[in-house]
């Protein structure tokens, strides 16, 4: 659940920021990111690298901050003030906006050649960072690999936009607004990392899941016609994610089975990647064994090609008289982990267009479900791409209304009511973990 402060609602209360500004030209927002943050209550301490003294002054970033601003690994007196390492482990969280090409490889390497690169490795906190460079150097193979890299070690990638340049060329690059940063930050639920605050009893707050394994599948599958093209959907993945996150913002452990989206991996979430349906249910399968609660959001294609190729069709072979592909069916992973004989705690999610209810409640039960949430996806303001998303939750005996808000918000509702909902269940795994009052 997102660590609110009781006084101003933000999770950004009272959280220190240790803000790093590399020398792109987006430098210059840096002291509206640093403000809007103050706004939402947090504290910041600058540290920027030395290109980007050529964009932005530390006289207006220690106005605007509050605070001293440092660039220099050598500076004693800096350093008689505060030490880097006590500067690495006085930080909640540490975002980099902007992070230009070269801070990222830098970061991806390892290296620790300035202050800010130092404080990187030096801290135990989570690290943001907000890309921003020219369109093409972005998409470099060289840059690409760095983000890959960095997201494998469970850094978050904030952006970049897509957008005009200052180079005045189109393209993905441009940092994110600081108020977007901001909002960011907000719902990442960076504040309630189990790597994070929470080592730390920052975050505190109740964790119902404690020593629990939860699974959560998200994202589409493909289904190969052949090496070239597939049969897919149009599932983004985040709403999975988002359950990842606030199952482990419940203290469980968490394994994450994603189809192929472009997502980072919430910090201290396990995250294994699959691309077919039949990989996905092998993959579950193995994962669902001494599971405690399992939760299918993926979009998993319901039908395979039934002869994929493994060198490309040509386009002569259907010219004539069409092409009908001939389709299998795929296994129903989450009717297959239902069906094992001492199953989880097991939740769907289903789309649907028309009779939403009473299609999820008999999809509920032809899948001996314990709960499915639906969402009704002719609303087009929800659901696939979209931040947003509404839904309802079915069970058994009930059903209750998940009103419109951030994917990430719903997620946190979501493992809430599962927790409230099959307290019992989840208690009978593992009587002592999980708490029966909220
Ligand atoms: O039948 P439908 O696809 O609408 O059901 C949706 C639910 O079933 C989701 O939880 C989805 O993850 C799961 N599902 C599955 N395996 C399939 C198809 C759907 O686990 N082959």
């Amino acid at each position: 659940m997102a660590v609110k402060s009781p006084d101003n609602g933000s999770n950004l209360a009272k959280k220190r920021i240790l803000l790093g500004i590399s020398g792109g030209i987006a430098a210059y927002k840096a002291p509206a990111l640093v403000r809007l943050l103050r706004k939402a209550d947090a504290e910041v301490q600058v540290v920027t690298t030395r290109s980007a003294e050529q964009f932005v002054t530390h006289a207006a970033l220690q106005a605007v901050s509050g605070n001293p601003v440092r660039s220099d690994l050598w500076d004693s007196n800096a350093e008689a003030a505060m030490g880097h390492i006590e500067l690495a482990r006085w930080a909640d969280a540490v975002l980099i906006a902007p992070a230009t090409a070269d801070v990222l490889a830098r970061l991806a390497q390892g290296r620790a050649d300035d202050l800010l690169t130092t404080l990187c490795l030096a801290t135990r906190a989570p690290l943001l960072v907000a890309p921003a460079m020219n369109n093409v150097m972005w998409s470099h193979p060289a840059t690409q690999h760095n983000v890959e890299i960095l997201r494998s070690r469970g850094v978050v990638v904030l952006g970049p936009d897509d957008g005009e340049q200052a180079c005045g060329e189109f393209g993905p690059g441009r940092m994110r607004e600081p108020e977007d940063l901001v909002a960011d930050l907000q719902s990442s639920r960076t504040f309630s990392s189990p790597t994070s605050a929470q080592a730390d009893g920052l975050s505190g707050g109740e964790r119902p899941l404690q020593g629990k394994r939860v699974v959560v599948t998200a994202g589409p599958t493909r289904e190969a016609l052949d090496p070239v093209r597939y049969v897919s959907n149009h599932s983004s993945g985040k709403q999975g994610f988002a359950v990842a996150a606030a199952a482990r913002d419940a203290g469980a452990d968490v394994v994450l089975i994603a189809g192929p989206v472009d997502l980072p991996t919430p910090i201290g979430v396990t995250r294994m990647d699959v691309t077919s349906a039949l990989e996905m249910h092998q993959c579950a399968m193995g994962q669902a064994t001494d599971c405690d609660l399992f939760v299918g959001v993926a979009a998993v294609a319901d039908y395979r090609p039934a002869s994929p190729q493994t060198q490309k069709i040509k386009k002569t072979r259907s010219q004539s008289s069409g092409w009908a592909l001939e389709l299998l069916e795929n296994p129903d992973i989450i009717a297959s982990v239902a069906a094992q004989p001492d199953p989880p705690v097991t939740v769907g999610f289903a789309a649907e267009t028309q009779h939403t209810l009473e299609n999820a409640r008999s999809k509920c039960k032809r899948k001996r479900l314990d709960a499915i949430v639906v969402n009704d996806v002719s609303d087009t303001s929800i659901g696939f791409n979209s931040d947003l998303n509404a839904a309802t939750l079915v069970w058994a005996n009930g059903e209750l209304a998940l009103a419109k808000q951030s994917k990430a918000d719903l997620a946190a509702e979501l493992i809430h009511q599962i927790t409230v909902l099959f307290v019992e269940q989840l208690a009978d795994t593992h009587p002592e973990s999980v708490s029966k009052q909220r």
